[in-house]
């Protein structure tokens, strides 16, 4: 079995969507060992406990220091022994230690089409806000790789979304959840868990497409040491 680890700070739509897909065999293989919130109040830990996932509180308010808080975060995540780290609405800036302890391991879900509309202050609301603002006609979700800067690690998977006229960034929000980041996200899971993603050069390449390409050449083979997700 695949592991997963999946850090929430809120309603946890993303993780309902992940337990769901493995609840009826589209993604495969695959367990959700632990969900870990850095807010007790988050309805994630619920929608957890409910689908019977250790579901476990690492508050940076029970903590005397910033350090102390990512020491605890670390250790809460790395016990479980988890193939991948799923960061599904996490809203707290991964320590360094824990990207350098799983490298090619942690993605996350960012609601825009990286690069635009990312990086520091971008998330929540203020991400599709900013998109009204600019007027953009297209905004979308991406699942991307985590490296030690703000949403610049390799990009596994993106899908666009139709701004409307009328939009407003709750609506606009909505809309990019579910026609965008509900899907990407268990398929990134898949993608990963099933040995078919490397990271080359900084970008994130998927055996299939890549075969296509490259005149059937052969897919690398789960565990080559380069492949993203599988523990080295
Ligand atoms: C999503 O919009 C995600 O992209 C953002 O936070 C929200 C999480 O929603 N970073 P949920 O907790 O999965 O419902």
């Amino acid at each position: 079995m695949f592991r997963l680890v999946i850090c929430v700070s809120g309603g946890g739509t993303n993780l309902q969507h992940i337990i769901d897909r493995i609840g009826d065999g589209t993604v495969r293989n695959v367990r959700v060992v632990r969900v870990i919130s850095n807010n007790a109040g988050a309805y994630a830990l619920e929608r957890a406990k409910k689908a019977e996932i250790e579901a476990v509180c690492v508050s940076p308010k029970a903590y005397e220091t910033r350090e102390r808080f990512n020491e605890a975060l670390l250790s809460a995540v790395r016990e479980p022994e988890p193939d991948l780290i799923v960061l599904a609405g996490f809203l707290v800036a991964i320590p360094p230690e824990m990207i350098r302890a799983f490298p090619n391991r942690i993605i996350n879900i960012h609601p825009s089409l990286i690069p635009s509309f990312c990086g520091r202050g971008f998330y929540g609301l203020r991400v599709h806000e900013k998109a009204l603002e600019r007027g953009v006609r297209v905004t979308g979700a991406t699942v991307h790789f985590v490296d030690e800067g703000m949403d610049s690690g390799p990009i596994l998977l993106q899908k666009a979304v139709e701004v409307r006229e009328h939009d407003t960034p709750e609506l606009l929000q909505r809309r990019v959840m579910e026609e965008a980041e509900w899907i990407l996200l268990s398929r990134a899971i898949a993608l990963i868990a099933e040995g078919r993603v490397r990271i080359e050069n900084g970008r994130a390449l998927i055996a299939d497409e890549e075969a296509g390409r490259a005149d059937g050449e052969p897919a690398p083979a789960p565990g080559d040491g380069r492949t993203a997700g599988r523990r080295q």
